[in-house]
């Protein structure tokens, strides 16, 4: 694997993928690098069969991720070529992260601003501490989002709650994400950890083929009539059917014993 910055901690163990912020003086912010290296990290887990679930999360006690490096701003988002590259860059890592076929956990531990939000919602799970707070300030840095970021905000919480998050740019506690389903569970801090690292083993050790199936379809299911791929949907619910894993999982029933799925 071709990685990449430090700002990247990068480790697969126990069928788990896992990809950890590692910027923490700056609350997890994202640099430049950490957009680009995402997809080539992705990349590597869905081509290693052992991996099922890709948990992702933030380095430290404060933050998930705060975002994009404003730092940075000056020097990587001021000319107009220059904001298109960072654009293409957030766009690729995010598109990256909600398409892969492994299910994934972002695991939030305190801060989840802006880009971090952007993030967590390209995870197909977001679980989080009772002390994590979430937040969009584009309205206080004058930033704009455009449809493919925003389409994914809508999608969990709604257009009401969008527009809230970000007219008010203001700072919602664990309790609000929850109620918006921004987040699916809240836990108290101390247990995040475990929790999220046996649900990840949990689902790691269901059927691979089912997953990967309810996931593409629930995307489809997402789009217009007019832009869904129906054939695309049909054909992975068949793979599921055609498995051996199938038959594995009827088998295990029979014999009461836990199933060992194979992914195909
Ligand atoms: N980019 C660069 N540095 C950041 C950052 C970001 N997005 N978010 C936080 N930091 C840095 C701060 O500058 C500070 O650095 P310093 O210790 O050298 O001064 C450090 O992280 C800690 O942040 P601080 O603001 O002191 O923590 P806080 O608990 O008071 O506030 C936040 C936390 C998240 C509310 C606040 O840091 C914040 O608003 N960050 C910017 C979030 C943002 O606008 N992101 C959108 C970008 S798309």
């Amino acid at each position: 694997m071709a990685v990449i910055t430090d700002k990247l901690i990068v480790e697969k163990n126990s069928g788990i993928g896992r990809i950890t912020f590692n910027n923490p003086d700056k609350l997890n912010a994202m640099s430049f690098e950490m957009w680009r290296d995402i997809p080539v990290v992705l990349d590597d887990f869905s081509t290693d069969p052992e991996i099922r679930v890709v948990i992702v999360s933030g380095n430290g006690k404060k933050a998930f991720c705060a975002g994009a490096d404003i730092s940075e701003f000056k020097e990587n988002r001021s000319s107009e070529d220059d904001i298109a590259e960072y654009q293409k860059a957030v766009l690729r890592a995010s598109e990256a992260l909600a398409s892969v076929e492994i299910p994934t956990i972002a695991k939030i531990g305190g801060y989840c601003v802006g880009g971090g939000v952007g993030i967590a919602l390209c995870c197909d799970l977001r679980i989080s501490n009772d002390q994590s707070r979430f937040g969009v300030p584009a309205a206080k840095l004058g930033l704009g989002y455009k449809l493919e970021g925003l389409q994914r905000l809508v999608d969990v919480v709604g257009p009401a709650m969008a527009k809230e998050i970000f007219y008010t740019a203001r700072q919602f506690n664990a309790d609000e994400a929850l109620a918006m389903g921004l987040v699916n569970r809240v836990l108290p801090a101390t247990v995040l950890d475990s929790f999220v690292e046996d649900y990840g083993q949990r689902i790691s050790e269901n059927a691979p083929l089912t997953i990967r199936a309810a996931k593409i379809v629930i995307a489809e299911s997402l789009k217009s009539r007019e832009t869904r791929d129906e054939e695309l949907a049909e054909r992975v619910v068949d793979e599921c059917f055609e498995s051996a894993d199938y038959l594995e999982g009827q088998k295990a029933f029979m014999e009461k014993r836990k199933p060992r799925f194979l992914g195909k």
